[in-house]
């Protein structure tokens, strides 16, 4: 197996195949060239990911996806140093595919093969640098990547978790959601109130032209910096129920005030146990990361919160906060740095902790 160019360019090509976003991305060090995303469109119509047509659209995106990241970044197969994937967690079959696709790629190219921890990835995605992004960044936030030891506050559609990162690859989960995700309870009340899946950015959306006092939903009491998301949905699922057998139309008439509520109550449950954490770990270097920290509202308590705690808040970029390959590949930049390879016998999990 051949290991390029370990000191100075080296171009690392990431799969992500998780759920239902095929993703490719071509990394050159810590800058990223180009991220490729395409979303299975099919799912909307059932209110939720499908696994079996997950794994068949990913089968169908795989090769076009990754021919596109390897052309917008400029760079041919025969220069890559080596390719990193999702080994999990996520839906097998979808996993599968990416894993597939990796191994054979590797084995045909002779360059090692980097199985990435999706949950880690996203937190990595903190460290992604772009050719002309430097500006964009210190415009917000004057240090663009998180110092040793930061707090995460991952949150997506299947994780909430508080992590203390040590160090790039070093990761400790000191909070977790013990049901629900956060994400799940977002996509789940939007369904029940006849919202497309995934529903958090339609109730984000809404929620700008709500009043999020309207309404008060139930939060959990669990010890420590775990958190809970399943009393709510069900607290907010009898609410709906009652109201609406006094008045058919009561969704409609109060969508945005539901929504805006409904958000304040998710966003209290997540500060409330960060800053929790922030308190106890005495940490005042924060990020946040995953899917639902593409929430208006979410990142706006952050902000809040980190002028008043002074903390240095690092928020990523919108567009790696989703699953996307080029936190990936930029997993896979840290372990080939450590010469952290797998072998062909690697198969993908569904469920892991970091
Ligand atoms: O990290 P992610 O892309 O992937 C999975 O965990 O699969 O997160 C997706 C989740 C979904 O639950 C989606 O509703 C939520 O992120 N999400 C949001 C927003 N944008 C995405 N939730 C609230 N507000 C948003 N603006």
């Amino acid at each position: 197996m051949e290991v390029k160019n370990s000191n100075s360019e080296t171009l690392i090509l990431g799969i992500e195949s998780s759920c239902d976003d095929t993703s490719a991305a071509i990394i050159r060090n810590e800058t990223i060239l180009s991220n490729v995303v395409a979303n299975q469109k099919i799912h909307t119509e059932y209110g939720g990911v499908v696994p079996e047509l997950a794994s068949r659209a990913h089968q169908q995106n795989i090769i076009p996806v990754v021919d596109l990241a390897l052309r917008r970044a400029g760079v041919t197969v025969d220069q890559l140093a080596a390719v990193a994937f999702t080994r999990g967690p996520g839906l097998l079959g979808s996993l599968l595919v990416g894993t597939s696709f990796a191994k054979g790629l590797a084995l045909s190219r002779g360059i090692p093969l980097i199985e990435v921890n999706h949950l880690q990835a996203h937190v990595l995605a903190l460290f992604i640098r772009e050719k002309d992004r430097e500006k964009d960044r210190e415009k917000d936030f004057p240090n663009p990547s998180p110092l040793f030891p930061f707090l995460c506050l991952l949150v997506s559609g299947g994780n909430s978790q508080i992590i203390l990162v040590r160090d790039h690859l070093d990761m400790e989960i000191i909070g977790q959601t013990i049901d629900d995700a956060a994400g799940e309870a977002f996509d789940k009340c939007a369904k029940v109130m006849g919202m497309p899946y995934p529903g958090g950015p339609y109730i984000d959306k809404l929620a700008k032209e709500g009043d999020p006092l309207k309404f008060r939903f139930t939060k959990p009491r669990i010890p420590g910096l775990d958190y809970s998301f399943s009393g709510l949905k069900t607290n907010f699922l009898y609410f709906l129920r009652d109201r609406l057998k006094e008045n058919p139309e009561f969704i409609e008439e109060n969508k945005a005030d539901l929504s805006a509520s409904l958000q304040l109550t998710i966003i209290d449950i997540l500060m409330g146990k960060l800053v929790k954490a922030a308190k106890t770990m005495k940490i005042k270097e924060i990020a946040v990361a995953g899917g639902v920290s593409a929430n208006s509202g979410l990142r706006k308590a952050l902000q809040e919160e980190a002028i008043l705690r002074r903390w240095n808040l690092h928020i990523p970029k919108f567009e790696y906060t989703m699953d996307n390959a080029a936190m990936i590949a930029m997993a896979g930049y840290y372990k080939y740095l450590r010469g952290d390879f797998a072998g062909q016998d690697t198969v993908p999990f569904a469920r892991t902790q970091l």
